[in-house]
């Protein structure tokens, strides 16, 4: 049972232990999650920014409701003494959905990428290239969306307009997408400075590359085994990576999760089984999902690109 359920809180009233701080180097030095509105801090917190807010709110919400808040926020921020951790459900050794969480509701991945999609559905128009599906850019680029593209690795099934492997595809054509939706597969590829690469020469100058990568995850296999999970992200490595091969365009790169969205994660417990206030607070220590929207120059700093090639039959109907 998750902290969050109130029945499995540590006891209450209890002066918390003295105890010697393990990180005494600043920069080893954990940052402590500042909680959202109307929840409590740890004194060393005060005054922050936080607190004409506080003020505020001491003002304008009725006693009982700041009560309340306050004691949601000494449950999710209370430091258990040493040995007194309730692990509850969550002391297992294999994960409580095998499946993210999928058989329970929405993956809290999946939660924060349409998220992230909803935020940049704008950009989803024109034409559109999406992997291995097009759920996404209907969902997200609906009416906007003028042709959809769906790139399979492998083979044509149903709805796949194009077969390639993104770290080696000279068949598929240059600039010819205004978006490519790419969720959860760069740390599926080994090679993934090439992948990158073919998202750049796949859109069209000023195209928009929407990506997401976990930070932190289950393993997905590949039961045939032709990948793997290779990689885990970070803001920082997502940046440079995007940075090198969008040079001349724009990138920007967020991240998602805390500590609480990560363990839910991890074991398989779903979104909808967390507040939206728990789902929403973000704790750069906790990259649990990371988005990039890169959007290509519009035109190469020393002239045209040398990449431009004409659509061929043989590059839509794949190799
Ligand atoms: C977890 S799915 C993600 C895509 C899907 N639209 C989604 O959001 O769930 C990852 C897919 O990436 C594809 N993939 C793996 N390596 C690839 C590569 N080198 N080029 C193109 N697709 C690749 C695989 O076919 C796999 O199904």
């Amino acid at each position: 049972m998750l902290l969050i359920e109130g029945r499995d809180t540590e006891p209450t009233g209890q002066a918390p232990t003295p105890r010697r701080p393990l990180h005494t180097h600043p920069a080893h030095a954990p940052t402590r999650p500042r909680m959202s509105i109307g929840t409590q801090s740890h004194p060393t917190d005060r005054p922050g920014p936080l607190a004409g807010v506080r003020a505020l709110l001491r003002r304008l919400l009725p006693r009982d409701v700041r009560r309340s808040l306050a004691r949601t926020g000494t449950r999710l921020t209370r430091v258990p003494p040493v040995g007194m951790v309730r692990f509850g459900s969550l002391r297992r050794l294999s994960p409580i959905s095998a499946d993210w969480g999928f058989d329970r509701g929405l993956p809290v991945d999946r939660h924060y990428i349409e998220e992230f999609l909803a935020a940049e559905a704008a950009s989803i128009r024109g034409r559109v290239l999406e992997i291995d599906s097009n759920d996404y850019t209907r969902r997200f680029g609906g009416d906007q969306v003028e042709q959809s593209d769906v790139l399979h690795i492998a083979e044509m099934g149903p709805g796949v307009t194009l077969v390639g492997d993104l770290t080696n595809a000279p068949h598929l054509p240059s600039r010819a997408f205004d978006c490519i939706v790419v969720t959860q597969t760069l740390q599926l590829i080994h090679e993934v400075d090439a992948a990158v690469a073919t998202i750049h020469r796949l859109l069209r100058p000023g195209g928009t590359a929407l990506v997401t990568v976990p930070g932190m995850s289950p393993m997905t296999r590949d039961p045939e085994g032709s990948w793997g999970y290779h990689w885990g992200f970070t803001t920082l490595s997502a940046r440079r990576l995007f940075e090198r091969h969008f040079e001349g365009g724009a990138v920007q790169v967020e991240a998602r999760g805390n500590v609480l969205t990560a363990t839910a994660f991890l074991q398989g417990i779903a979104a909808g089984e967390l507040r939206p206030e728990e789902l929403a607070y973000r704790d750069p220590a906790f990259e649990l999902l990371v988005t990039v929207r890169a959007v290509r120059a519009f035109a190469a700093p020393d002239g045209p690109e040398p990449d431009a090639q004409p659509l061929t039959e043989e590059g839509s109907a794949g190799r």
